[in-house]
């Protein structure tokens, strides 16, 4: 139930030093996993530094068709009154995961081994990506699904009544899909086996232990096998949500392009699994340093420092590093226009199929103000036009994708002209105080409408 409702066009110009704290949510993958585990355990499960975006939040409505009680106790805090592994009631109407592809593919996953039927849809955008690759394994349970042409929303799950067991190697590097057969997994007795050749977010497996599931990760040869035994009693917990790596990416990267910043993020989520973006760019010289760094609620942490780093250069990311950041490149491929030299990016085929084809979108964005940018199946090049090089000037798309939004407004804060997006809306999604949270940091964007 995303509100994309009348479209708010934006700008965003070239602004002076950034400073300050920028306390940014808390991380969306561990905010639905949070909402979706608490469901599935029996007893109250206390949740803080929830994202209160619009995807967690339809996660939260979602829950509650599936009969948990979900409270929300204002300031972040929220509990959930778990109904048990195979506890899900059937939802009286169609489950709307509004923008969410982790939203919707992990509940598919939690519901499709209990003997209920459920209807998900979503926005354009979510209507048509890829559900296929969650549905084909669930089919190993005896799940039935019924989509639309290529496996699109809205579709109904027919959970497996008799649900077995399964052994699976994920296709693709997706932790969604890892993480749907492992929630299918908890209500279908034995051992579930999930192998991913590339490690993935492990958000799943960490809290599965959490919640006292029997969860194991093992390196071998054909990659990490995870193996789960099937219908434990899930414990209910009290999570304390560490802020998402992946919206901090925002304020960093605004403070290496514009003149003078100096910019402190606290307390963010530093899970190797997704701290990709922040080694390639200190491979590209960004003045970036991590403080305090510390454990907490099994996660490790620290606070980030993002200076202004004005003699950046363009490098070959490792294609093997691709999963940490998948969600990265197109912030990325903005601190990029600002370096010298070319950046490359290869084996993000996974790109094309996220809330929207973010390799097009941003090439075509990146190319209007200025900036030369290849791009091929699974690879894209852009060519730096170094500090005070980028023209800006011209007005984007957003295409319906929160992190294709606030990455062009964060190339207009060092852009020489102002950057323009047809719409913003979508940036609630995932951050829903982006735009105060940049204002008192010193960024200059305006919404166009009066
Ligand atoms: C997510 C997994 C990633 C990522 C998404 C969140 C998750 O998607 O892009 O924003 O929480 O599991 P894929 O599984 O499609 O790579």
């Amino acid at each position: 139930m995303s509100a994309h409702g009348t479209p708010i066009p934006m700008t965003s110009s070239k602004c002076g030093p950034l400073t300050g704290v920028a306390e940014v949510p808390g991380d969306k993958s561990i905010s639905h996993r949070s909402l979706i585990l608490g469901a599935m355990a029996v007893g109250e499960t206390r949740i803080s530094g929830l994202l209160e975006g619009d995807d967690v939040l339809d996660t939260a409505r979602a829950m509650r068709a599936f009969g948990a009680e979900v409270i929300e106790h204002g300031n972040g805090e929220w509990s959930v009154f778990g109904v048990g592994v195979g506890g899900f009631c059937e939802p009286d109407n169609v489950i709307d995961c509004g923008n969410s592809g982790t939203g919707v593919r992990l509940i598919m996953g939690a519901m499709a081994t209990s003997p209920i039927t459920a209807t998900f849809s979503g926005d354009a955008s979510l209507n048509s990506r890829p559900m296929a690759r969650v549905t084909d394994p669930l089919a190993l349970f005896g799940t039935v699904a019924v989509g639309r042409d290529g496996g699109r929303l809205p579709m109904t799950i027919v959970g497996a009544r008799a649900p077995v067991p399964v052994r699976y190697v994920v296709p693709v590097p997706s932790a969604q899909v890892k993480s749907a057969v492992l929630l299918a997994g908890l209500n279908a007795p034995g051992q579930t086996v999930v192998i991913e050749k590339e490690a993935t977010r492990d958000h799943t497996e960490r809290m599965l232990a959490g919640f006292g599931a029997e969860i194991s990760t093992e390196v071998t040869d054909e990659g990490r096998v995870i193996t789960l035994t099937g219908q434990p009693e899930l414990k209910p917990q009290v999570i304390a949500v560490p802020r998402d790596p992946s919206s901090a990416a925002f304020p960093v990267c605004a403070a290496l392009i514009t003149q003078g910043s100096n910019v402190l993020v606290p307390g963010i989520g530093l899970n190797p699994t997704r701290a990709g973006l922040f080694t390639t760019l200190r491979e590209m010289g960004a003045d970036l340093t991590f403080e305090n760094e510390r454990i907490e609620g099994g996660e490790p942490c620290a606070d980030l420092r993002a200076r202004y780093s004005p003699d950046m250069v363009g490098i070959e990311v490792p294609p093997a590093r691709a999963a940490s950041m998948i969600d990265e490149y197109p912030v990325l491929s903005v601190v990029a226009a600002f370096a010298r030299g070319d950046t490359v990016m290869r084996g993000v085929k996974e790109l094309r199929v996220k809330e929207s084809d973010r390799i097009d979108a941003m090439a075509v964005g990146l190319r209007a103000n200025g900036i030369a940018v290849e791009d091929g199946p699974d690879w894209w090049i852009v060519t730096g036009a170094g500090m005070g090089g980028v023209a800006g000037g011209a007005t984007v798309e957003s295409h319906l994708d929160h992190r294709i939004a606030m990455s062009f407004m964060i190339l207009g804060m060092g852009a020489e002209n102002p950057v323009t997006l047809d719409d913003g809306n979508p940036i609630t999604t995932s951050f829903p105080v982006f735009e105060p949270l940049m204002a008192q940091l010193g960024a200059k964007m305006e919404r166009a409408e009066g």
